[in-house]
């Protein structure tokens, strides 16, 4: 049987680049959370709607077991690096092997401004450093271009599609697998002038 744990001790850290901080949730966020889930990250995630705040609480407590105890899920919030606003978010979870397995959403009100794509690259950084994972990989429905732009902007490469992969609420979809691994050149790294990551840092939480 392949182990999911990832080789590490340490706590979920709290990691900081490109104007966002990525930290993990906390029981204290659930209200802002409730507000903020809208019916496309709903559909996206095959939920029945918006969670509720007593899912919430309970995902919250999932969320932290999967660092804490299982070692195989890192879930963070986005939150905008200048006041800590919520913007989003982003999941990690270990397949085995060094493979790992990543989502991602961003707010309503926050589409659009580039939240996603700081996210993934910096969640992206700290895999390959601190976890030195070989590869990340996503799955993303071929409708969703928002997705899809996100992935590339990350420096994902499309691998093929998946047909019927997976049910995402009433439907049974296509998923196109994208990936990136540890050899890739970091997008950040292409950017001329960029000095965006650079800024990175970790904190243990
Ligand atoms: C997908 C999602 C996370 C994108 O978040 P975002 O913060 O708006 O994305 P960004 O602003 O960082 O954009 C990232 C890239 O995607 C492109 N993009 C984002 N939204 C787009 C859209 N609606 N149409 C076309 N391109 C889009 C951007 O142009 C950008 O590319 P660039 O860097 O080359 O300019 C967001 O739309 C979302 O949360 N959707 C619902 C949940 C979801 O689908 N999650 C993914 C499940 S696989």
């Amino acid at each position: 049987m392949r182990r999911r744990r990832l080789p590490t001790t340490r706590p979920q850290p709290i990691l900081r680049g490109d104007g966002v901080v990525l930290r993990r949730p906390e029981h204290d966020d659930v209200p802002s959370l409730v507000a903020l889930e809208d019916d496309e990250m709903a559909r996206r995630f095959g939920l029945f709607g918006p969670s509720t705040a007593t899912l919430l609480h309970a995902a919250v407590d999932q969320w932290h077991r999967g660092w804490d105890v299982d070692r195989s899920v890192a879930n963070f919030l986005s939150c905008r690096g200048a006041d800590g606003a919520i913007v989003g978010g982003v999941e990690l979870r270990h397949q085995g092997d060094g493979v790992a397995q990543l989502s991602w959403w961003t707010f309503a009100p926050y589409r659009r401004r580039g939240w996603a794509g700081a996210a993934v690259r910096l969640l992206c950084h700290w895999a390959f450093t601190d976890l030195r994972l070989a590869r990340l990989e996503a799955l993303v429905e071929p409708d969703n271009v928002a997705s899809l732009g996100t992935a590339r902007a990350a420096g994902f490469t499309e691998e093929g599609l998946l047909r019927s992969k997976q049910t995402i609420g009433p439907r049974r979809a296509d998923l196109v697998l994208l990936a990136r691994v540890a050899a890739d050149p970091a997008p950040e790294d292409l950017t001329a002038g960029s000095s965006r990551l650079s800024a990175h840092g970790v904190d243990e939480h």
